[in-house]
């Protein structure tokens, strides 16, 4: 099934942006069981609605042969790491404390992991499954510092519950 892709909508504040993304997300992915299809259409349609704010949009999933490593899933932007142990860098918090992290200058978190060298600010929220165990994160990071607020947090924490549900 062909699918029209939304993009930005002028006029639109951020929080009616991730609503609307947010609606679109579920009801492309109604009914599909499989993870890296719903991880890539979230993917993209971030990506693409929140344009070069949205510097790499993605997830690390848990390698179920190894419990304590996320590694790379469906992204877009500029080539990502493969792996990352629990516990490293902003991602690997997240995955370990099941907390989103909201980053607003990387160079500031101990241990940042710089796949990419423009990367400046990041959030990364933590997608569960049904039985409410970690399956991934999700990490956007921003060319820009101080690019992510409590809205995108909200935002996108709402998006990673729909990856679970729809
Ligand atoms: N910045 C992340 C690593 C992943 S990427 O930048 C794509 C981190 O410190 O977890």
């Amino acid at each position: 099934m062909a699918e029209e892709m939304s993009t930005a909508v002028e006029g639109e504040t951020k929080a009616e942006a991730y609503v609307r993304i947010g609606k679109e997300i579920a009801a492309i992915v109604a009914g599909e069981t499989s993870r890296t299809a719903r991880y890539a259409t979230a993917a993209c349609l971030l990506a693409h609605n929140f344009g070069p704010r949205f510097f790499w949009t993605g997830f690390y999933v848990v390698d179920p042969q190894k419990p304590q490593e996320l590694v790379v899933g469906p992204y877009q932007g500029t080539l990502g790491c493969l792996r990352i142990p629990f516990g490293r860098g902003v991602c690997g918090a997240a995955a370990q404390s099941g907390e989103t992290q909201l980053v607003r200058d990387v160079e500031a978190f101990p241990g940042h992991i710089a796949c990419d060298s423009r990367s400046r600010s990041e959030i990364v929220v933590p997608v569960l499954d049904a039985d409410g165990a970690l399956a991934a994160v999700l990490d956007v990071d921003s060319a820009e510092l101080d690019a992510f607020d409590a809205e995108d947090q909200a935002g996108l924490e709402a998006i990673c519950k729909i990856l679970l549900t729809a």
